[in-house]
């Protein structure tokens, strides 16, 4: 039976939840409308008393939100509870390449997902099968966060170098989005694909970048939700 994508997305969050999250773990949750599930399932599973002594840290408001809704312990990554490092993280993804190289950031939290992601020692990632694309930089746009002062060198850097820039606007506010570290996003895309792991590095030389959406060099176990309902495990 055909399933919709939102059916698709709770069931990648669910298996990745089930076959990955263990009492006592120190957890990464992440952003968006498919890591969302995950957080849901890991909630529910505490409720249920099948999970205990979770501890997670929040990537984003909107995950923070959440937890404090299903009552799931947040610290932060400074916390004595982390000093800095996780068991695992579990997140969505805009892309995903044939090597499980991703864009992420379409929700605009980048930079602190991608310090759980790097700083955990196994990273999940749940998509529905529509993010599998065969190479990334031409399609989703990558997200660049840049500090506001340097939006005009840093959009001249990035146009030198072959990508095209759009000012990522807000929706029921005026102007840019502004991230929750206060700083602007660039959506970039290139004519033709991009080395990811090149690129994250080169992005991330630009004066006045913080965090680009090229996640390379800690790679995720993939689960890829398809619309017959059944969930394909990648990892690579
Ligand atoms: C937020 C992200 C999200 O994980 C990514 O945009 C995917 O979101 P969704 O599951 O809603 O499609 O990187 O910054």
């Amino acid at each position: 039976m055909e399933q919709n994508k939102e059916k698709m997305k709770e069931a990648a969050a669910a298996a990745a939840v089930d076959a990955l999250v263990k009492s006592g773990m120190k957890l990464g949750l992440g952003t968006g409308s498919t890591a969302i599930h995950a957080i849901r399932r890991a909630g529910e599973l505490i409720a249920q008393g099948v999970l205990c002594d979770i501890s997670a840290f929040a990537t984003s408001f909107q995950a923070e939100i959440e937890c404090e809704k299903l009552g799931i312990p947040i610290y932060p990554l400074n916390s004595r509870e982390f000093s800095g490092g996780l068991d695992l993280t579990i997140d969505g993804a805009d892309e995903v390449d044939p090597q499980n190289r991703l864009i992420k950031g379409g929700g605009g939290a980048l930079l602190i997902e991608k310090l759980a992601a790097y700083n955990s020692a196994l990273f999940a990632i749940t998509v529905d099968k529509s993010k599998i694309v065969p190479h990334l930089g031409t399609g989703f746009p990558v997200p660049v966060e840049v500090i506001p002062e340097a939006r005009v060198s840093v959009t001249k850097a990035l146009e030198k170098i072959g990508a095209s820039v759009i000012l990522r606007e807000a929706l029921r506010k005026a102007g840019p989005v502004i991230t929750e570290h206060g700083n602007i996003i660039l959506d970039i895309r290139f004519s033709a694909p991009v080395d990811p792991a090149l690129m994250e590095a080169e992005l991330n030389h630009i004066p006045g970048v913080v965090e680009n959406g090229f996640f390379s060099g800690k790679k995720p176990v993939v689960y890829i939700a398809h619309s017959d309902g059944t969930v394909e495990v990648r990892a690579i």
